[in-house]
């Protein structure tokens, strides 16, 4: 991301702090969008995606900012308005909300934030629901089988039942409406991905190869996650 950029969201969110009263500022220390490669999103044929092209309610996953960790790209059947949240740790941030024409556009890691399973290749616990699973509480949810955690996406992934103590980490996305395609350059919020490489080396050395924990250089693949996983559970 463009440095003045940052630091014009940044001032931003300082004079939100003000006008709400807050003696802190939104953003802790621990809470600024954490910049990695500016990474273009592509189709599997390596052409950018348009966001036309994304089917709505529909689970898409793509990796970011490493060639290990799995983000899940989601077309929202409303828009994503901005969201304070923070993380387990209190930090306070803003999320931006969706990109895109009808700011519908979100992404988050799909790295769950209670015990961190992921999707993989061969199986996946964690999707989004455009109904509500057998446990949930509404509809329109990311959910995860494993201890039935689930995450808003329309709110920034805020936790709303089960026990993840922080909301998805988030992946700040750039629409450029020209060519409306979609670039990753960040992330925001509670990143767990130091602890994802330990837990998961082996299953991850023989998954991805050791380019797992190297950044995602200039493009990142998009698939469905029907065409990812031979194996999405539903629960
Ligand atoms: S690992 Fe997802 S809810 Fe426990």
């Amino acid at each position: 991301m463009d440095r003045r950029q940052f630091c014009s969201s940044a001032s931003a969110c300082m004079t939100g702090a003000v006008s709400t009263g807050l003696s802190l500022p939104l953003w802790a220390a621990d809470a600024k969008p954490r910049t990695y490669n500016r990474v273009v999103l592509t189709d599997e044929l390596g052409k950018p995606l348009k966001t036309a092209d994304l089917a709505p309610s529909t689970n898409y996953v793509f990796h970011y900012p490493f060639e290990g960790t799995p983000v899940f790209l989601l077309k929202l059947d409303k828009p994503a308005v901005p969201k304070q949240l923070s993380t387990r740790s209190k930090a306070a941030y803003d999320w931006p909300g969706g990109v895109g024409p009808q700011r519908n556009i979100v992404a988050f890691s799909a790295i769950c934030a209670h015990q961190l399973v992921y999707p993989t290749p061969q199986l996946s616990f964690i999707s989004f629901r455009k109904t509500k699973s057998a446990k949930g509480v509404q509809d329109n949810l990311i959910h995860c089988c494993a201890d039935h955690s689930q995450y808003d996406p329309a709110r920034g992934a805020q936790v709303l039942s089960g026990p993840a103590e922080q909301p998805l980490c988030a992946v700040l996305l750039e629409h450029d409406p020209r060519t409306d395609t979609l670039s990753a350059y960040a992330t925001l919020g509670g990143e767990l991905f130091d602890e994802f490489f330990k837990k998961y080396e082996f299953k991850l050395s023989m998954d991805v190869g050791p380019k797992a924990r190297q950044q995602v250089a200039t493009q990142s693949v998009v698939k469905g996650l029907d065409r990812f996983c031979k194996n999405p559970v539903q629960c």
